[in-house]
């Protein structure tokens, strides 16, 4: 039931505040964050030398957040790996290896394998599933549910940011147990404050993003560009780019630009750059901004998603997206908003069924 609303996407991405309030809901404990699913697992977490997180498709570019905030929170070396990949080398990994899978339907069969070849290697196994009882939970040692609820529509969106929600939740109960992240930063109230923010991008940036999207029906290419935190939110908008309104799109690290992907700007290319906040990293904005200017001297039409209050891109954007204030691993859950809404607008200025893109199946039980 589509609840009224056009489509199952439009419904879902709707929910990503209820999605992103329940994965956090009974997990944090006195001002900490305290899963109550890894009761027992200290002696797990403390131990392991490496983790190794696998997943494909959207969930991997979750996995790639899921990065940054692991290393930061919980000083563990940490790789992603599409799972279809992983299994087919010889990778260093034992019993001091994590291995966490993220799917947000539990059957993905490329994730599967990953998962039970770590086992068979010894690793110890983790999953983050949005599915209750799934194939790939019951074969992982431990899992994290995500709750963000049934996602219908094949490109995912609230699975997404409850993806995310749960590694932030992750590497801050890892930080706890290892000693190496209290809550000083302020990183719960961060947490809390996401579902309100989420709402705050959906109220105030949703038409205006629609509009964009709806004037541009005849692009025939779009690029994204973003950094640290940021890149993995270029991959996903990319993505659900393509999955949906059939235009080619790519995900760039911006950092890379000058390495090969500034051939293809050309007067009135569309660009997607999300930019970090100034407030984390003055000198990662800098960047940024200068990566900002060198597309534009070259005519590409840039569309900037920055904080609320960042005067500095101003005079080189053709379009300013803004989020609400959060720091910095918080942020891609809000950038991702603008994204999602703006893929949805453009299938649906092409005539297309956002639901069920063409090739495309919601749960690949195949490999
Ligand atoms: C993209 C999308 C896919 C899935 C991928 C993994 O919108 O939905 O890329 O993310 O097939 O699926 P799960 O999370 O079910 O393992």
């Amino acid at each position: 039931d589509k609840g009224g609303w056009p489509s199952f996407m439009a419904k879902e991405v709707a929910e990503q505040p209820e999605a992103v309030a329940n994965t956090i809901r009974g997990r944090i404990k006195d001002g900490a964050v305290v899963i109550p699913e890894l009761d027992g697992l200290d002696d797990l977490f403390r131990g392991i030398d490496r983790v190794i997180i696998t997943a494909c498709g959207t969930a991997s570019f979750a996995g790639m957040v899921g990065k940054y905030a692991l290393e930061q929170w919980a000083r563990v070396p940490v790789d992603v790996e599409l799972a279809h990949e992983f299994r087919y080398r010889d990778p260093v990994i034992g019993a001091h290896t994590l291995v966490v899978s993220i799917s947000q339907s539990g059957e993905t069969m490329d994730t599967l394998m990953a998962v039970k070849y770590a086992r068979e290697r010894g690793a110890r196994t983790l999953s983050i599933c949005n599915t209750q009882g799934a194939t790939i939970p019951r074969e992982s040692d431990a899992v994290v549910y995500t709750h963000a609820g049934p996602e219908v529509a094949v490109a995912s969106t609230k699975a997404f940011v409850a993806q995310i929600t749960a590694l932030l939740l992750l590497g801050l109960h890892m930080g706890r147990v290892r000693g190496s992240h209290t809550d000083g930063s302020g990183a719960v109230a961060e947490l809390e404050a996401l579902p309100a923010k989420i709402s705050r991008v959906l109220a105030e940036e949703e038409a205006r993003v629609a509009q964009l999207a709806g004037w541009m029906a005849d692009t025939r290419s779009v690029l994204f560009l973003g950094r640290h935190v940021g890149y993995p939110i270029a991959l996903e908008g990319a993505l659900k780019l393509k999955e949906i309104s059939y235009i080619h799109a790519e995900g760039f690290a911006a950092g890379e630009l000058k390495h090969g992907p500034i051939a293809l700007i050309e007067p009135g290319q569309p660009v997607f750059v999300l930019v970090p906040s100034p407030r984390h990293s003055a000198l990662l904005h800098a960047k940024v901004v200068s990566n900002i200017q060198e597309i534009r001297a070259r005519g590409a039409r840039v569309i900037v998603i920055a904080e609320e209050g960042d005067a500095a891109v101003l005079p080189f954007a053709d379009e300013v997206i803004r989020i609400p204030l959060a720091e910095a691993m918080f942020e891609p859950i809000l950038a991702v908003v603008p994204l999602q809404i703006f893929a949805m607008a453009l299938a649906t200025a092409k005539g297309l069924d956002v639901d069920q893109p063409r090739n495309l199946a919601k749960s690949v039980t195949v490999e």
